[in-house]
Parts: structure tokens; sequence; C-alpha cells
């Protein structure tokens, strides 16, 4: 007999016990990297994992920052975007994976991650946010809008960036100016702690 499948009424659910079965199940999601500053121009640099691409014209990404589990504070990235209306967000790889993952300690407001991961900051051209050196992509964003979707521990605020400018570096391209996946090596987030690499691709043309 097939077992019947686990069926989870959300409204019926403590919103922890939603949120780990989603991050099991929405995989691999890519990892943003994202470099913010404050009205004061300290950098901090967190990493966020609800996160895609969402428009190509205009460029446009965007990626979610809950407001804390425990209190339903927003997140310094979050409250740095809502002060400057810009950010970087940068790919992260298997040579930067560890950092971009110390990152997400809780440091105090103003200490910055990049100090406390070990990674460079280095200026922007259009925006105060800065690139991070080790990544080999980073895009320049300005905000365009903020998405909040509740008041309480665990509410998403997804946050709509446009790329003003696309840096990548000149070492992940072929003879034809593409990406080439094996020389990115982006990783990604599953459920729990759970990582993932990019290395097993597979062609299939499209109908
Ligand atoms: C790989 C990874 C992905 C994460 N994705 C998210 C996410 O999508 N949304 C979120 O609110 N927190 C996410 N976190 C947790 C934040 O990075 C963490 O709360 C961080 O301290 C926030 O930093 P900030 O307060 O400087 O913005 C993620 C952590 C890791 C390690």
């Amino acid at each position: 007999m097939p077992q019947s499948p686990l069926t989870i009424d959300t409204a019926e659910t403590p919103w922890v016990d939603v949120y780990r079965r989603l991050v099991e199940i929405v995989v691999p999601r890519p990892i943003a990297l994202a470099s913010t500053v404050d009205a004061e121009g300290r950098t901090n640099l967190a990493p966020f994992s609800f996160f895609n691409a969402v428009s190509a014209n205009p460029p446009l990404i965007a990626f979610s920052p809950a407001l804390a589990g425990r209190t339903g504070a927003k997140k310094d990235t979050l409250r740095n975007i809502e002060q400057v209306g810009q950010f970087v967000v940068a790919t992260v790889t298997e040579a930067i994976a560890d950092r971009a993952n110390a990152c997400a300690a809780a440091l105090a407001p103003g200490e910055s991650e990049f100090a406390h991961s070990g990674l460079t900051p280095l200026p922007a051209e259009r925006v105060a946010a800065s690139l991070v050196a080790e990544s080999p992509v980073n895009m320049e964003c300005e905000l365009v809008e903020i998405h909040r979707y509740g008041s309480e521990g665990g509410a998403g605020n997804l946050i709509v960036g446009r790329i003003l400018l696309l840096h990548v570096d000149q070492a992940l391209l072929d003879g034809e100016g593409k990406v080439r996946s094996e020389h990115l090596r982006a990783v990604g987030r599953m459920g729990g702690n759970d990582w993932v690499r990019t290395r097993d691709t597979f062609p299939m043309p499209r109908p």
C-alpha cells in the first residue's frame, strides 16, 4: 500500500516547522552574499538563500531578510537598505563558502562581518556598499521596492533591486564570453545546515 503523503496545513502548524520543511523542499537555493552600509557608512555583509533573479528587462534580483525569529527585529541588511537604498550582491563560491557562512554570525550593528570573516571590501563604482574582493561576481544594485509580509518573527521582507553594474571576473569566461559553471563553482543552500556544489550539471536542449 502506498503511504499517504505528509500533508501540512500551514495555518495549523508553527511557522518554524513550516520554515524547516520549506527549506528542505525548495532546493537548491542560490545564495546572495549581500553587502550594505548603514547611514554612517559602516559595512555589513550577510548571506541570504531566499534569493533569485526576477527580471531581465529591467534587470532585477530579489532576496528576503526575515524578521528575527525570537524578537521580530529587523536584520542589519534590511535596516541598511531602508536607510541607504543601495546594496551589492556577491556570488558565494566553494572557495569562500566558509567565510560567507561566518558572515551569518550575530554581530552587533556596526560591527563588520568583513573583518569577522576575513573577506575584503573593495569600493564599488555606483553604490556606497562595498564589493567582495574574493567573489568573482559582484552586482551593484539600487533598491526598487521592499515587499513586507508581516511584523512577526519569520516574516519575509522581499528586497527587489535593479542591477546597475554586473562585475564578472574574466577568468570565468570561455572563448565565447560565456560564464563556465565549472570555473564559477557557485554553491547553494539545502535544508538544515546542508550546502550543495554546482558541479553535477547535464545538458538538455529546450523544446
Ligand atoms: C547560507 C545562509 C543562507 C541564509 N539565508 C537567509 C535568508 O534567506 N533570509 C534570512 O532572513 N536569513 C538568512 N540567513 C541568516 C542570515 O544570514 C543571518 O541572520 C545574518 O546574521 C543576518 O545578518 P545581518 O543582521 O547583518 O543582516 C542565512 C544564513 C546562511 C548561512
